[in-house]
């Protein structure tokens, strides 16, 4: 059974060379996190409390804001930060509590697999979106108003 060391017992340095990715790993946490506050609350504050608030957000609302190349990288920095930060983390946890070495490989290609597949699938969303699809005649109404008339 493994016991945690003393509090004053000398630091034991397991690694000798080369980049040291969980110091990388704490630090993202940290760096990530506190953009991620601006990123986060910027973004809850322009959709649901400035302008009309809640009640505007529909289709136009979202086809205006990702036709600024400004909210375009702001929503592109919210999904990769967060999503590897989450990973990240949910690493640490696996790293911390799964009871078998396989297990825990398991868990770990399958938060990196769903990470990946978000962030690609993500990415893609903001860059391909169409903000004038072609619609029936009685949804004209929720396309932004810079659409061309069909
Ligand atoms: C509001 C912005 C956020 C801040 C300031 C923040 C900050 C942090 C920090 C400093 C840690 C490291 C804690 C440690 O090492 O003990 C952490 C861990 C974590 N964060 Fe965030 N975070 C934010 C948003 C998010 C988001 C959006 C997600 C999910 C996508 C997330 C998921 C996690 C997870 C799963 C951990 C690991 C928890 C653990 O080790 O017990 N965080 N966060």
């Amino acid at each position: 059974m493994s016991t945690v060391d003393a509090p004053r017992s000398p630091y034991a340095r397991t690694q000798r060379s080369g980049t040291n990715w969980e110091k990388w790993g704490w630090m993202y946490m940290r760096a990530s996190g506190v953009v991620l506050v601006v990123l986060i609350f910027g973004h809850l504050f322009v959709n649901m409390v400035s302008g009309e608030g809640v009640r505007a957000i529909d289709f136009a609302f979202v086809a205006g804001k990702w036709a600024s190349p400004f909210w375009q990288v702001w929503d592109l920095l919210m999904l990769w930060l967060a999503l590897i930060h989450g990973a990240n983390g949910m690493r640490t946890i696996i790293n911390d509590y799964s009871s078998s070495p396989v297990l825990g490989k398991v868990l770990r290609g399958a938060v990196f697999a769903s990470a990946a597949v978000l962030i690609i699938l993500g990415t893609l969303v903001i860059f391909t979106f169409d903000p004038c699809p072609s619609v029936s005649p009685d949804q004209l109404g929720m396309l932004p108003s810079f659409c061309p008339p069909q």
